[in-house]
């Protein structure tokens, strides 16, 4: 697929035509404006030197090439002499026919998990091999990218060992809840569901922030009780089950915006989107979920009507328990997750239980994945 076989120039621009017979239409404006040499490309940075808006609309190429056997296209401008030259790799994944991997995609795809194709448990990352010179790290990124989740066991339970731990998955993302927040039912500050011991039915965190939280920590540090055990839900699979089964119910909830919000003394937040968000080429982005936080909003009658029934059908695969992952929290053992993929709850519990935790910012997770997909390109891994 990525090797060109044909090129043909017309008024508009260049007709590419692959190996595999399909062809792919180019503009000349938007090949002069994808020029890839340092004049108009940053090479380090990638960012643009290109002055796109002094470009003649009707800018024409003066010639091109097909070169190293159809995997580079080459062009030239008749007005400045410069030959552009693009990779068919580049072409192809513009053109929608190949994956844009190294720019949008992630290395290891989702593997999505539910009662229908169940977890692959794996034991819990040492904490030495990502606090020492092992490659925890990088297998805790990699588990959080497969699994959309990953436990560490072993490790310190002060703060200190917390936030060294947690900083080295991005930086700590300042909240109203603070940077590192504790979390026990002792405590009073925040009037709100987790800092309970009842059961907590899974959701998502801060649907009322707009930019919800993309990876969140949790370390248990003290626990002496019964019960508490961690849900976690795999909402893509879910949300990929009602595509399938359900396509009208998952429409609905890709398209009605739901309000969440959060208020406390001081304090009065509130965010929309839909539960179930997309990307512009129909993936999975995020899910949205907390019916706790859920605010007051009215549609027509049958549109409303629409949405309960969307919202009811997504909740149901949420609080199946076959859907489930339960992690058993001790002190010492930490659990990390993608919460635009991953749903969280609790079950309830006896005694005293004590967990800190943060968040990080979900472009922060996927700059990480990236940087990590781009030094494995280079140093392969033993
Ligand atoms: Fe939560």
């Amino acid at each position: 697929m990525t090797v060109i076989a044909a090129v043909e120039g017309n008024d508009e621009g260049l007709v590419l035509r692959w190996r595999d017979g399909a062809e792919s239409r180019f503009s000349w404006f938007w090949l002069r404006d994808h020029d890839q040499s340092p004049a108009s490309l940053d090479p380090a940075t990638l960012q643009r030197r290109v002055d796109t808006f002094a470009l003649d609309e009707a800018i024409r190429g003066a010639d091109s090439a097909i070169l190293e056997e159809g995997r580079t296209l080459a062009v030239t401008w008749p007005e400045s002499g410069l030959r552009s030259c693009y990779s068919a790799e580049f072409l192809a994944a513009m053109a929608g026919l190949a994956a844009d991997d190294w720019d949008t995609q992630a290395r290891i795809p989702p593997r999505l998990w539910s009662a229908g194709s169940p977890l692959q448990v794996v034991e819990p990352v040492a904490y030495g091999t990502i606090a020492g010179e092992g490659d925890g790290l990088r297998t805790c990124f990699e588990r959080l990218q497969r699994d959309g989740f990953v436990v560490i066991a072993g490790v310190p339970t002060d703060e200190a060992s917390a936030r060294d731990l947690f900083g080295r998955f991005g930086y700590i993302r300042e909240t109203i809840f603070g940077g590192i927040w504790s979390l026990s039912a002792e405590l009073t500050e925040h009037d709100d569901t987790a800092y309970s011991t009842q059961y907590l039915e899974p959701h998502t965190d801060a649907t009322y922030s707009h930019d919800a939280p993309g990876l969140q920590c949790f370390l248990c540090q003290e626990f002496d009780g019964t019960g508490g055990e961690s849900i976690l839900v795999d909402g893509f699979a879910l949300a990929e089950q009602m595509r399938s089964e359900e396509p009208e119910l998952f429409r609905v909830l890709c398209e009605v915006s739901v309000p969440g919000r959060y208020i406390e003394e001081g304090q009065h937040l509130r965010a929309e989107r839909p539960a179930i968000r997309l990307d512009g080429q129909g993936r999975l982005a995020q899910v949205t979920f907390n019916n706790y936080d859920r605010a007051p909003f009215h549609l027509e009658p049958e549109r409303m009507k629409a949405f309960y029934r969307a919202y009811a059908d997504f909740h149901a695969r949420i609080v199946n328990q076959e859907n489930w992952q339960t992690v058993p929290l001790r002190p010492g053992m930490a659990l990390i997750f993608d919460n635009w993929r991953l749903l969280h709850g609790r079950m309830g519990y006896s005694g005293k239980r004590v967990f800190c935790g943060c968040y990080h910012n979900h472009e922060d997770f996927e700059s990480a994945l990236r940087t990590l997909n781009a030094r494995s390109r280079t140093a392969p891994r033993q």
